[in-house]
């Protein structure tokens, strides 16, 4: 069971697989006012730096639960590396319909949503591990400008332009579910950089040590095109946030 190759590939060198720097994840953590012992589950926990570092800065404890096998073992690494291996717990696997056997003070999905069929189903689903004053956090991308056609949204990597929302229909989405837009922390441009163009360098070292991988010619042709993709339509069109909700 893993993710599709390319993004075991593109992403091996990150630590957050999202457009979050790791300013923007210090911020979350200290707008949330995270106490010690503050239960965390985090659906789509890529390689952990949330979890790690908020057990470092906040002593929460948390599961984190990641389909890629190679960001699972490098969570666990930098739960090692950070002294917090005992407080974050990462598991290799779908998290698809996962409940926690224990209820959370807070469940995350942070930019993984497809896990419960979208956010309206993944909000259905986190509801179930957390306890009643519990909050979640939901990291989803919106337009920052409206796609003027399905083109656009396409350069995107997005379905269609109504597979995502303005920021403020976004918002009042999560209000129209029965929850409370409690906090939201934005990514910024500088954020979208890092996360794509920080790909970019990585799949160029992968090309150099792999030249005769039967995935060459795809590194290689994303290689070439993916620049200007990026800059011509997702940096352009595309915000992302992280959403805490409590129900109202
Ligand atoms: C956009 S990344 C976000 C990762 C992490 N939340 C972060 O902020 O760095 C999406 C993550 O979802 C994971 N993923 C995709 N499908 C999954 C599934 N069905 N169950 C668990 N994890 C999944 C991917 O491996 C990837 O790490």
């Amino acid at each position: 069971m893993d993710i599709p190759r390319i993004f075991n590939i593109t992403e091996s060198a990150h630590r957050i697989h999202n457009p979050f720097t790791p300013e923007k994840f210090a911020t979350l953590g200290a707008v949330l006012r995270l106490k010690s012992g503050t239960r965390i589950l985090d659906l789509g926990s890529g390689s952990g730096e949330m979890l790690c570092t908020w057990a470092r800065d906040y002593e929460i404890t948390g599961v984190g639960i990641d389909m890629s096998q190679l960001f699972s073992e490098q969570a666990t690494l930098r739960a090692k590396e950070l002294g917090v291996a005992d407080r974050v717990k990462f598991i290799h696997g779908d998290a698809t319909g996962y409940v926690a056997d224990e209820k959370v003070d807070v469940a995350a999905c942070v930019g993984a949503t497809w896990i419960g069929g979208g956010v309206v189903g993944t909000i259905e689903l986190l509801a179930k591990s957390i306890s009643p004053e519990g909050m979640m956090l939901i990291g989803e991308p919106y337009w920052r400008q409206l796609p003027p056609t399905e083109e656009v949204a396409k350069g995107c990597f997005a379905g269609s332009v109504s597979d995502f929302l303005m920021l403020p229909e976004l918002l009042a989405s999560f209000s129209e579910l029965g929850y409370d837009v409690v906090e939201m922390v934005l990514a910024d441009q500088e954020g979208w950089d890092r996360y794509e163009a920080a790909k970019w360098l990585t799949m160029k070292q992968w090309l150099k040590a792999n030249p005769d991988d039967d995935f060459a010619k795809e590194v290689r042709a994303n290689l070439t095109s993916e620049p200007k993709r990026y800059a011509q339509y997702t940096r352009e069109y595309l915000g992302w946030g992280v959403f805490a909700l409590m129900a109202r």
